[in-house]
């Protein structure tokens, strides 16, 4: 009887403990996750306009752990995203097809603008958090190494 009693409680543990994660997903505010970037060159406080790390295999392998942590719950797993958030493999995808090398750089200038502020500030619409703010959490470091991956993540390649 008591082996039985016993039994019972672990699995109501066990049950608990499955559904924790579940609730935290389906709330959609889970804390953004702090990301170790002593690994990469140091960015100081100055902003930059476009992602200083493009091609770094360090920047990639830091942005895919930070990403995972930390955007794939709402963008989906491997940046592809399950509709209802926006598929982050297209965010410079406009750039890519821009022909003229001059206009191809002001482009990506302009969408890793947008993605730095958007990632820092987060996203409320009418009253209600859509994206939590990574700014805090983040340093420049991790925003730059995040959108790194998200560019070896783009359609075509
Ligand atoms: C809780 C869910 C959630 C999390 C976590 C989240 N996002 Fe978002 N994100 C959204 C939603 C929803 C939108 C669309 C907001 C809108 O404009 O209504 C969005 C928009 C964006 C956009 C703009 C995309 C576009 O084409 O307009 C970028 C860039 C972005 N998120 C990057 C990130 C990054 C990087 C992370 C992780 C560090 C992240 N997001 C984490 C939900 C989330």
């Amino acid at each position: 009887m008591k082996l039985h009693v016993s039994i019972v409680c672990v699995g109501l543990v066990l049950g608990a403990a499955a559904l924790a994660p579940l609730s935290a997903l389906a709330h959609g505010d889970v804390t953004p996750q702090a990301v170790d970037t002593h690994t990469l060159p140091p960015l100081g406080d100055d902003v930059r306009a476009e992602n200083p790390y493009r091609g770094s295999s360090e920047a990639l392998k830091v942005g895919i752990s930070a990403y995972t942590q930390n955007c794939a719950r709402c963008h989906g797993i491997d940046a592809v995203s399950g509709g209802m958030s926006p598929d982050l493999r297209e965010l410079d995808s406009e750039c890519m097809d821009q022909k003229d090398e001059g206009k191809k750089k002001a482009c990506f200038a302009e969408v890793d603008t947008f993605y730095y502020g958007i990632t820092m500030k987060g996203k409320v619409r009418n009253g209600v958090e859509k994206m939590p703010a990574f700014k805090g959490t983040f340093n420049q470091e991790a925003v730059w190494a995040i959108k790194t991956y998200l560019e070896t993540r783009r359609a075509g390649n």
